[in-house]
C-alpha cells in the first residue's frame, strides 16, 4: 500500500524516481510526489494529486540535475486525496516518504504543537516529519533523529528521510511494512518493492523489522533501533523486466489472466507427478510424521487469497480424511477469541506477503505456538520470512491490482499440501490420483478454455455492461467461484456483485431479481446437478437474466449458456473462475474503467 522510491547516485535522480514510482503505482495511485536535493543541499519538492502521470508533466516542467531524492505514491489513509496530503511531506528541514500508519501521531502532533510546530497536511506522515525535524536540532546524525523519532511511534511504517542539512545521505527504515536497498556500483537506489528496481540492480538487501539503513553512494550500512550496527544481506532480486511488461496486452489484468497456464506450471512444476501418483512441496519443513499428527487446518487470507483458501478447503475435503479444513478472513480472525484445537497448522495464504491483517493473524498464532506455513508468492516478503515453512507460487509478478494468477496457484499450492496430508495419513493412491491428475491437466485445460472463449466473454461484456447489479451464484465447489467472480466484477467492473450459494437463494437474494440484475450461475455436470438445476429454474421462474456457465451438454433454459468442454471433472471450478476473470476484464473495459488500477483500491494492503 503506498510506494516509496529513494535514489543516490551518479544519475539524474527525478527520471529514476519517477520511472520507479510508475512500476510501483499499482500500490496506491491517488496522488505522487518526489523530493530531490541539490548538493548545496536546497530542495525541490514536486506533488500532484492523481496518477504519476500527473506528476511526472510537472517534473518536465521542473527539472533538476539533483542525484539525491525520495518519492511517493499514495493510496491515502489519513487525509483524503490531494496535494496538500501527498508525500513527500516537509518540515523544516526533513523531507519523509512513508507507507503504514503511526497510530499516536495526535498525541505525538499535540506535543508538537506545544513546541511551535503547526500543521498543514490532515496526515500522520508529517507529525513524523516533524518529530524528526525536532530531535534533529539536538541529534548528532539524522540517523541519531530518526531513530529517536522512532522509538517515540506506535504503529507500521517503512519510510526514506532526506535532510537539507546532509545532501549525501537518505534514511531509511522498517517496520511491518516493506523496504527494499538496491545497491548498485557507486549508487543505491530504495524501494518499497522489487519492481522498482528491476533494471537497475538486482544486488538488494531486505530490511527487516526494527531495522533503520543509513544509505550513501557508496552502500548502505544498516543499524538496528539503538544504532548498533546489524551486517546487511546482500540478495539477487528474482525479478525480471519481463514479468513487469505488458507484452503486447492492453493491460496487466489480461496478461495475467492469459499467464495462468504458465503460472500454474511453475507452480506444479516438480511437485506433482502423475508417474508416481505422489505430490510433494520442499520448504515446509515437516515431517511425514507430522503431517500425519495434523487434524485441523486454519487457511487465513484477504480478498481473492481468503476465497483461494476456501476453495481449496472444498476440494482437500474431499480427499483428505479426517481432518478439517476451515477458512478464514484475516481481518475478522484477528480480533476474534478463537480457540485452536490440538494438532492444528495454519496456512497464510498471500500473494504480496505483506498484507497487515493476514501478518497479523501470523504473529497471532505463532505466538500462541501454532505452525504457520506460507502460500506466498513475493519472494523474501514479511509472510515467507515470518512463516515456521510453506510454498512459494512461483506466479511471477502479478501487476495488475486485482489478482488472478495468484488464485488459480493458491489453490493448487494448498491442494498439493492438501494431498501430502492424505499421503502421509494413508489414504489410497486411488482416492487421490484423479486430483493429481486433474493438477496435471489443469494448465492446458486452462489455456484450452481461454482461447475457446475469449471473444465469447467480450460479447457477453458488450451485452451486459451497462446493468449496475448482479448475482453470482454457486453451489458447492461453485461456491468460491461464485464469491471470488462477484469480486472480481466488483473490483474492475464496478458492478454491484455478490456472490451467493445456490441453496441460499430462496433465503433472500431471489427477492432482488428483476430487470436491473444479471445472474451468473455456475453449474456443474455432477452429483448436485439437479439440485443447483432447481435452483436455476427458481431464478428463471423469476424473470432472471441468466448467464449459465457449465459443462455439461444437457439442454438449459437461461438467457445466455457458455459451454466449457473440458476433460476436467473435479477441478472444473478453477476452469470456470477464469470465465469470471475475462467477463470482469471485458465489463471494465467497456465500462472505461481503469483496468489495472480500479479506484479506490491497492494491491498490497499494508494497514488495517
Ligand atoms: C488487496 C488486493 C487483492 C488481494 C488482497 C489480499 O485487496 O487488491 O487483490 O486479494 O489485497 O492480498 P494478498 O497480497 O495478501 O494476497
Amino acid at each position: 500500500m503506498c510506494g516509496i522510491v529513494g535514489y543516490i547516485g551518479n544519475k539524474q535522480a527525478q527520471p529514476v524516481l519517477v520511472s520507479g514510482l510508475k512500476r510501483l503505482e499499482y500500490r496506491g495511485y491517488d496522488s505522487a510526489g518526489i523530493a530531490t536535493l541539490n548538493q548545496k543541499g536546497t530542495a525541490t519538492l514536486l506533488r500532484e494529486k492523481g496518477k504519476v502521470a500527473e506528476l511526472e508533466k510537472k517534473v518536465a516542467t521542473h527539472k533538476t540535475a539533483d542525484q539525491v531524492g525520495i518519492g511517493h505514491t499514495r493510496w491515502a489513509t489519513h487525509g483524503a486525496p490531494s496535494k496538500r496530503n501527498a508525500h513527500p511531506h516537509t518540515v523544516g528541514d526533513i523531507y519523509l516518504v512513508h507507507n503504514g500508519i503511526i497510530e499516536n501521531y495526535q498525541d505525538l502532533k499535540a506535543e508538537l504543537i506545544k513546541h511551535d510546530y503547526d500543521f498543514k497536511s490532515d496526515t500522520d506522515t508529517e507529525v513524523l516529519t516533524a518529530l524528526i525535524d525536532y530531535l534533529y536540532k539536538d541529534a548528532a546524525s539524522l540517523l541519531d533523529a530518526v531513530s529517536g523519532a522512532l522509538k517515540m511511534v506506535v504503529g507500521a511504517y517503512g519510510i526514506a528521510v532526506l535532510s537539507v542539512k546532509n545532501p549525501e545521505e537518505i534514511v531509511v527504515a522498517r517496520k511491518g511494512s516493506p523496504l527494499i536497498v538496491g545497491v548498485g556500483d557507486d549508487e543505491v537506489f530504495v524501494a518499497s518493492d522489487g519492481s522498482a528496481l528491476v533494471g537497475y540492480t538486482d544486488q538488494v538487501v531486505y530490511l527487516h523489522d526494527g531495522e533503520i539503513g543509513l544509505c550513501t553512494r557508496e552502500g548502505v550500512q544498516l543499524y538496528d533501533i539503538d544504532a548498533n550496527t546489524v551486517d546487511a544481506k546482500v540478495e539477487k532480486l528474482e525479478m525480471d523486466l519481463q514479468s513487469i511488461q505488458k507484452k503486447g496486452f492492453d493491460h496487466f489484468l489480461l496478461k495475467e489472466i492469459y499467464e495462468q497456464p504458465e503460472s500454474l506450471r511453475s507452480t506444479l512444476s516438480g511437485r506433482v507427478n502423475t508417474d508416481t501418483m505422489t505430490a510433494k512441496l520442499g520448504g515446509l519443513n515437516m515431517s511425514d510424521e507430522e503431517l500425519r499428527a495434523i487434524e485441523n487446518v486454519m487457511v487465513i487470507g484477504c480478498g481473492t487469497a481468503y476465497y483461494a483458501g476456501l476453495q481449496a478447503g472444498y476440494l482437500v475435503e474431499q480427499f483428505v480424511g479426517d481432518v478439517t479444513f476451515n477458512s478464514y478472513i484475516a481481518s475478522e480472525l484477528r480480533y476474534r477469541s478463537f480457540a485452536v484445537p490440538k494438532n492444528t497448522v495454519a496456512l497464510i495464504v498471500s500473494q504480496s506477503g505483506e498484507t497487515a491483517d493476514t501478518l497479523a493473524c501470523l504473529m497471532e498464532l505463532k505466538r500462541r505456538g501454532v505452525r504457520t506455513l506460507g502460500v506466498v508468492n513475493a519472494v523474501g516478503s514479511t509472510i515467507a520470512r515470518e512463516v515456521d515453512g510453506g510454498v512459494y507460487v512461483h506466479v511471477g509478478a502479478e501487476i495488475s491490482v486485482a489478482s488472478t494468477k495468484a488464485f488459480t496457484s493458491q489453490v493448487a499450492a494448498i491442494m498439493i499440501f492438501g494431498l501430502m496430508v492424505a499421503q502421509a495419513k494413508g489414504v489410497g493412491v486411488k482416492e487421490i490420483s484423479d486430483y493429481i491428475r486433474e493438477l496435471e491437466l489443469l494448465p492446458s485445460e486452462i489455456e484450452k478454455c481461454i482461447v475457446a472463449h475469449d471473444k465469447e466473454m467480450e460479447r457477453l461484456a458488450k451485452k451486459y455492461a451497462q446493468y449496475e447489479h448482479a448475482l453470482y451464484i454457486g453451489r458447492d465447489t461453485l461456491y468460491p467461484v461464485a464469491l471470488e467472480g462477484a469480486l472480481k466484477m466488483k473490483e474492475v467492473g464496478y458492478v454491484h456483485a455478490e456472490g451467493y450459494a445456490a441453496g441460499e437463494l430462496k433465503h433472500g437474494p431471489i427477492a432482488l431479481i428483476d430487470d436491473t440484475f444479471f445472474e451468473v450461475f455456475y453449474l456443474q455436470d455432477n452429483w448436485l446437478y439437479e439440485k443447483a438445476q432447481s435452483n436455476l429454474i427458481e431464478m428463471n421462474a423469476r424473470g432472471a437474466h441468466a448467464i449459465v456457465i457449465t459443462d455439461t451438454d444437457k439442454r438449459i433454459a437461461a438467457e445466455h449458456v457458455i459451454r466449457v468442454n473440458t476433460k476436467l471433472h473435479l477441478l472444473t471450478p478453477l476452469v470456470f473462475n477464469v470465465l469470471s476473470q475475462l467477463f470482469a476484464y471485458y465489463v471494465a473495459v467497456m465500462r472505461g474503467n481503469d483496468v489495472d488500477q480500479p479506484r479506490n483500491l491497492a494491491k498490497s494492503v499494508t494497514v488495517e
